[in-house]
């Protein structure tokens, strides 16, 4: 299959109206879209990017009216969709019957966001069917934050990419679920835990300190969000991050890639993320810079922490899952 790049979206609805794979820009990262309601084009998600079964997929929808169709949402989700949707944000819902289960791979429950992607909203009216969009990426690699990088991953196998240019904010989007007692943050993103507390009223606790059996129906035999699996984001070039000084001496033999927020180190190559020193302009830069180290010749690639503020806690959770583990 040829894969062309393009803005035209109605080259592109006609694509998923005929079942095809088509990615698409949106805020965060690129995703891989199909028809989420046809149970033969999710498939061919999951065999486009080696996707294992078990791991679901994020509904793209384009108005708040439409969370109703696809899941039941209690009030405090419904506060949440209204101050944050379009936006860089996933509810995990309980499913309606619509939604396949190829989809959410076997969940009872549903994730749903609404992209804040000129392009990819105007798409997404045009159509009578949501888009299940995971990140356009063969499964395991980094996430594509423009139309070249899903070219370099996917090229053949889809059939077009609507090209927005970069994307904003340059990571994953923030997946939350709200329980009777708390509301469960199951993937950092620019979407802070603080930001959601503040709007519903309610406390924000992280996944993996959550265990109460109200959301024990998919846990049997695969995590609540298997994008949290410790390995997830990685590059082909061994990352370790600490305290740089130290680990330049550790790996002194090497050629090293050093990935900092906004400090110059002496003896390596530098990539600063942020000479603006902005935590919103190093998780933009971030993934395009994985990507580019991981294209040249390096050894090992060495990164700081970031502050743990902020978007900075959404970074160095992509950093820290990119780490190279002994297996
Ligand atoms: O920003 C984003 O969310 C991007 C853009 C394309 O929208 N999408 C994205 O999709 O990051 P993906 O598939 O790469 O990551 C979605 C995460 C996965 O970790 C998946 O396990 C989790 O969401 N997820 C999706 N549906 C779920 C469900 N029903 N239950 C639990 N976890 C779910
Ligand atoms: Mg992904």
């Amino acid at each position: 299959m040829d894969t062309h790049i393009g803005k035209d979206i109605q080259i592109a609805a006609a694509f998923l109206k005929a079942g095809e794979l088509v990615a698409i820009p949106t805020e965060t990262v690129y995703g891989l879209a199909a028809n989420a309601l046809s149970e033969k084009s999710v498939a061919k998600i999951y065999a486009a990017k080696n996707r294992p079964s078990f791991n679901p997929l994020i509904l793209h929808i384009a108005h708040i009216e439409q969370l109703h169709k696809y899941a039941f949402v209690d009030e405090i989700s419904m506060k949440l969709a209204m101050h944050f949707m379009p936006g860089p944000l996933t509810l995990l819902l309980p499913k309606k019957i619509i939604v396949p289960d190829i989809t959410t791979a076997g969940s009872k429950k549903v994730a749903i966001r609404i992209p804040n992607q000129s392009l990819s909203l105007a798409l997404l009216a045009q159509l009578d069917f949501p888009l299940a969009a995971p990140s356009a990426n063969p499964s395991g690699y980094i996430s594509p934050t423009n139309a070249q990088h899903v070219m370099e991953g996917l090229n053949g196998k889809i059939a077009y990419i609507v090209d927005g240019g970069d994307t904003t904010v340059g990571l994953e989007s923030t997946i939350c679920e709200v329980t009777d007692e708390v509301i469960i943050l199951h993937r950092a993103g620019s979407i802070t835990a603080e930001q959601l507390s503040a709007v519903a009223g309610m406390k924000v606790v992280n996944d993996s300190a959550y265990q109460a059996p109200t959301i024990s129906d998919h846990r049997t035999d695969s995590p609540a969000t298997p994008g949290q699996l410790k390995s997830h984001y990685a590059p082909h070039t061994p990352l370790y991050m600490g305290n740089i000084a130290e680990l330049i001496q550790t790996h002194a033999s090497k050629k090293i890639a050093v990935i900092s927020f906004h400090t110059h180190y002496e003896g390596v190559d530098n990539f600063i993320l942020a000479p603006d020193h902005q935590l919103s302009t190093a998780a933009s830069k971030l993934f395009a810079t994985l990507r580019t180290i991981d294209n040249s010749n390096y050894e090992i690639i060495l990164s700081e922490f970031f502050p743990n503020e902020g978007i900075g806690i959404a970074i160095n959770d992509r950093i820290s899952r990119a780490q190279f583990i002994l297996k």
